[in-house]
């Protein structure tokens, strides 16, 4: 439509509330998304009612209420404009929700362009088909007291099959009794924080470098962060205070990559024991390790001082949100006590729904048959990698991330922004907040190799292999 020289190209095609509604609905998304800049003059309205055939008296009205709410603004004498909205507006605000922020300014959906940071499966492979047939078979076959309040630790069909599932494939020791469901691993250790701050702890050990999200969701609850360094052996023990509790990745520490080694799974363990302190297990990609057998969990050693934590955020995805921790029976009640004061329990049609298809075989046969496609990945990866850099990738031959070593920090950004600039997304060790005190650390760029999916994986190699051929 041109009635104002001004195409609109507005989709009224979407809505089932009247004509009216739609142009609602399309002119606030044209706006909130930049399509519509500020100032940009809109057709008047009798033009705009011929244009989309509706009467002039419907435009009116929508123009009225787009007014009303702040996204228009009504210049006497030249019509209507799009209104100077402030920054604080959706549509530029960066995400502070994703784990694995992006560059300040990204939003982490936007569509579009290619993707290699970390932290994310391929979402296209997510299994569509068996996840439907588990909620239809699971809401069928439910007792109607599954659909009351419950127990704030999760149902107890979900606790027994994870049970089993993480003794089968972690060696955790544990049974449906111990299993606590969470909405994913990040609110089970913010709910964690919670209680050991309840318990009287004043701090926890964390790897650094590691997930700045997790950094701050310790801080939040009240605990002091104290940084434990990671080197080629995993974190280091000999930082660690005289109580609290040690947050770790030792599968595959987050993001160097490396294995906790087993002294030091032995030394962290001694501490916990000498000091009433715990160790928190993350295990966020514990069934993907492509060269051996995964290492088992540290969990086993000592399941009266680890909490071991897993996730379906790799192995189907992150916005399932559904996780587990299997936690010593000392940690269990306080738990619970802080999952009613948060209200966050997971609901349950999800919880019967994942209990069926681990109870089916179909997330063992979805994780094998990833698993292959990731592992293809990370030596595609790596032989691209090779072609245009002598720095070979970091860290052992697991998950759905590696490390590739950049000179400097200054490098890692010109490197991240080379990217966006060629609609990559990238992440670095530096730019992506990975340390605690960033001043003197490694710069490396984290790849996230799961993240495209196929039609895309290509493509993005032949992005970053060019980026790094032209940023030296
Ligand atoms: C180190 C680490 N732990 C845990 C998780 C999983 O978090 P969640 O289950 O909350 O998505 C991630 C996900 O990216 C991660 O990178």
């Amino acid at each position: 439509m041109t009635g104002s020289g001004l195409d609109l190209h507005l989709d009224l095609s979407a809505d089932s509330g009247g004509v009216g509604r739609a142009l609602e609905l399309a002119l606030r998304e044209a706006v909130r998304s930049g399509r519509l800049a500020a100032g940009a003059r809109l057709p008047g309205s009798r033009s705009l009612a011929a244009d989309l055939g509706m009467s002039r008296g419907t435009v009116v009205q929508v123009y009225a209420q787009l007014t009303a709410e702040g996204w228009l603004v009504g210049t006497p004498g030249s019509g209507t404009r799009v209104a100077d909205l402030p920054p604080c507006f959706p549509a530029d605000e960066p995400s502070r929700r994703d784990p694995h922020s992006p560059v300040p300014g990204r939003r982490q959906d936007a569509t579009g362009g290619l993707d290699l940071r970390p932290g994310r499966p391929d979402l296209s492979a997510f299994p569509r088909t068996a996840w439907a047939s588990s909620v239809r078979r699971a809401v069928s076959a439910a007792d109607p007291a599954a659909f009351g309040y419950g127990d704030p630790g999760g149902l107890a069909e979900l606790r027994t099959v994870v049970a089993e599932y993480v003794s089968r494939t972690r060696g955790v020791r544990a049974d449906a009794g111990s299993v606590v469901i969470t909405a994913g691993f990040s609110a089970g250790l913010a709910l964690l924080a919670r209680t050991f701050r309840r318990l009287g702890a004043a701090r926890m050990a964390i790897e650094d470098p590691c997930l700045q999200r997790h950094r701050e969701l310790v801080r939040a609850a009240g605990l002091r962060v104290d940084p434990l360094l990671v080197d080629a052996d995993g974190a280091d023990p000999s930082a660690l205070g005289d109580g609290g509790a040690a947050l770790l990745t030792p599968a595959h520490q987050h993001p160097r990559g490396v294995v906790l080694a087993p002294r030091r799974r032995t030394a962290f363990v001694e501490w916990a024991r000498r000091n009433d302190g715990y160790l928190i297990e993350d295990d966020y990609d514990g069934e993907f390790r492509y060269d051996r057998q995964p290492v088992g969990a540290i969990q086993a050693l000592a399941p009266d001082r680890v909490v071991f934590g897993g996730t379906t955020g790799k192995a189907l995805a992150p916005g399932m949100r559904i996780g587990w921790l299997v936690v010593p029976p000392a940690l269990r009640e306080p738990l619970l006590d802080s999952i009613e004061e948060t209200s966050s329990a997971v609901p349950a049609v999800n919880q019967l729904a994942l209990a069926d298809l681990i109870a089916r075989g179909d997330y063992d046969r979805h994780i094998r048959r990833i698993r292959l496609v990731y592992r293809r990945r990370r030596t595609e990866l790596a032989r691209r990698l090779a072609t245009v850099t002598p720095t070979p990738l970091e860290g052992v031959s697991a998950g759905l991330h590696a490390l590739l070593p950049v000179a400097s920090p200054e490098h890692e950004r010109n490197l991240v922004t080379a990217g966006e600039r060629a609609g990559l997304r990238l992440q670095g060790l530096h730019v992506s907040g990975y340390w605690h005190a960033p001043a003197g650390r490694p710069a490396a760029l984290i790849l996230g190799y799961a993240t495209p999916p196929p039609h895309a994986w290509r493509a993005s190699l032949d992005l970053l292999t060019g980026l790094i051929r032209a940023n030296g």
